[in-house]
């Protein structure tokens, strides 16, 4: 199955060595379908934009509204029947048609419009897989308003961070989640309306979900937004500082659909599962709004990941088209070959990963366990859509994550703008102005400007290209760690340590591990009167798991009694992270106390 151009990889080499060997899966042959896009460089040769404008029931001076392309052209077409969520809970599953989806979010968004919400206010969804993420979702852009979401892991601190930053006017939660926004809902003094989804009775100071979808009017007229009004906001970390607002326009949807067509190759009659939780935006762009803009059904699993759970559901809910994250595929390796000969996947028909590098062994075990190859996509919270990602159409080097999508350009540079030949390695960067790109940063436009410089978006990725175009991630060129797939500032980590009434200082990096990617690690000093213990150590992240997010503490702590810094104070987490893998720990002339 697999051709090997050079000597294949073994497991915990790294991802490509300096000769740049690699495997390929060519699909000559194998592909028993014909792709959406049959022809990767005839596609990018002649693309524009514009040309897929009236795929999207649009064209340039009208109004663009996302939730008209996801759902009400549906709804008021032939497809008004068709299934677009499966809903998998614990103990139930309910579907729904394009047209009651289009209903209810016409009825969340007469409530919306109800407590005063009006265009351009924020709106966050902080609440778990269920279908009302949906029919809020669709009817918070209906209302015209800017729709995010949260990670349903956050602890109350994070949830202030955000809904404060952004002076948030809602959080739709649940019974179990609101106990986090209460806790700091008197620092947030623009949140005027915290609405309960599944309480079995209205709980005080909050607005029922159910008694007021059950009063409301299913008919709306939806907000004429334009291409460029915001539609979804979303934060993320970086090195520095707090998470950041990401601003997103209604034009992104032209690229999330494009791509959910011709990468993830879907089609209305597709049974398709994106494993992505809706607080990050693989769980937006490709959980929600691209997948309902092709016509197609989407599976919304609620429950924990097992590798039994998982493989049940592949097959029970006869998936065509699967798309999930490295992490999840090395869990499920880790449950070995055997028990997936126990499933039928035969109505797999492509599967993708994203988020994190897909290491090679991912893929070829990927070929053993589903007999496909898993796609790698590259894209960001700030690109708003995948850019560099493989295709149906295009043979596998395992290891890259592919080529640009159609319409992009993408390229290697040095530290000054300066663009690298082929196998050098740089920065990657993207020439601005894609459809789904990011469109502001909230209350940040020095934060914004900092992306853009030379003619280039810098990603803040270090990678490098083949001579046949191909890109090869090689790292972040930043602190920013990526935990099962997370993104997680260090800052964040750091602020909530020192947050510990025993913790003096910390500093966080990302520790290289076989299944999550990265784990996070921090140092700490201890404050005087506190001594290190196992037993310090529990409770210390405990502290951070219930403040900041049970996904973003640090998996080990060193205690130790000084932390490398600047003589301007600044720890160094490059010279920890050298001290930590082994490695050379590089300049130090800034360093204070070498
Ligand atoms: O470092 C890259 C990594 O994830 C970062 C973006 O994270 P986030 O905004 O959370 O979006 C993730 C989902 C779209 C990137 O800067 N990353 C993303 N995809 C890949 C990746 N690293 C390696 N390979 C990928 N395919």
């Amino acid at each position: 199955m697999i051709i090997t151009v050079y000597p294949i990889q073994k497991k915990g080499e790294k991802m490509v060595d300096a000769n740049h060997k690699y495997d390929v899966y060519m699909k000559k042959g194998k592909l028993k379908f014909t792709p959406n896009m049959p022809d990767y460089d005839k596609a990018y040769k002649g693309f524009k934009w514009e040309d897929h404008y009236k795929e999207l029931d649009w064209a340039p001076g009208k109004p663009l509204n996302v939730a008209h392309v996801a759902v009400e052209r549906h709804a008021l077409g032939p497809n008004a029947n068709k299934t677009a969520l499966i809903y998998v809970g614990e103990n139930t599953e309910q579907r729904l048609t394009y047209k009651e989806l289009h209903l209810l979010s016409n009825k969340f968004a007469n409530v919306l419009k109800k407590y005063g919400i009006k265009k351009g206010d924020r709106v966050f969804l902080f609440i778990s897989r269920v279908p009302a993420v949906y029919v809020a979702f669709l009817g918070i852009l209906k209302a015209g308003a800017v729709a995010s979401t949260l990670f349903g892991a956050f602890g109350p601190q994070a949830v202030k961070d955000r809904v404060g930053d952004a002076e948030g006017i809602m959080v739709i939660t649940n019974a179990t989640l609101k106990d986090r926004v209460d806790a700091v809902r008197p620092e947030m003094p623009a949140l005027k309306h915290v609405l309960v989804v599944g309480a079995k009775e209205q709980m005080p100071g909050t607005i029922s979900y159910e008694k007021e979808m059950e009063a409301a009017s299913n008919k709306f007229t939806m907000e004429q937004t334009q291409p460029e009004d915001p539609c979804f906001m979303l934060y993320t970390s970086g090195t520095t500082g707090h998470p950041k607002g990401v601003i997103h326009a209604h034009m992104a949807i032209l690229q999330e659909y494009m791509t959910s067509k011709w990468v993830l190759d879907l089609r209305p009659e597709d049974i398709y599962w994106c494993t992505a939780d809706h607080g990050w935006v693989t769980g937006i762009a490709y959980g929600i709004l691209g997948p309902l803009a092709v016509g197609t059904t989407i599976l919304l699993y609620e429950g924990r990941f097992s590798a039994d759970a998982w493989y049940s559901t592949l097959q029970k809910y006869k998936i065509t088209v699967w798309y999930t994250a490295p992490t999840a595929i090395r869990m499920l390796m880790k449950e070995g070959k055997d028990i997936t000969k126990k499933y039928d996947f035969s109505t797999l028909r492509s599967i993708y990963s994203v988020g994190e590098p897909l290491n090679p062994e991912a893929i070829r075990e990927g070929l053993d366990m589903f007999g496909l190859p898993f796609h790698d996509t590259w894209w960001q919270t700030e690109t708003g859509a995948m850019m560099i990602t493989n295709y149906p159409c295009m043979d596998i080097r395992f290891g890259s994550m592919g080529k640009p999508f159609p319409g992009l350009a993408a390229g290697i540079i040095d530290d000054n703008g300066k663009e690298l030949g082929p196998n050098e390695e740089g920065n990657l960067a993207l020439r601005p102005g894609w459809p789904a790109m990011m469109r502001t940063i909230w209350k940040n436009k020095e934060k914004y400007d900092s992306y853009f410089k030379n003619g280039w978006y810098t990603a803040g990725d270090k990678a490098w290209k083949d001579k046949d175009g191909y890109f090869w991630f090689i790292g972040r060129a930043d602190d920013v760690i990526k935990t099962s797939g997370e993104r997680v500032g260090p800052f964040e980590v750091e602020s909530a340590l020192i947050d510990h009434p025993a913790v003096a200082e910390a500093g966080v990096i990302g520790k290289p591990d076989p299944v999550r990617g990265e784990i996070i690690k921090a140092f700490i000093t201890l404050k005087k009167g506190f001594a290190p213990s196992d037993k310090l150590k529990e409770e210390i992240q405990q502290f951070v798991k219930k403040r900041m997010a049970a996904h973003a503490f640090p998996r080990e702590i060193d205690f130790v009694d000084s932390l490398p810094k600047t003589r301007s104070g600044k720890i160094m987490r490059r010279v920890l992270k050298a001290k930590e893998l082994g490695q050379p720990i590089g300049d130090t002339s800034t360093l204070e106390n070498d």
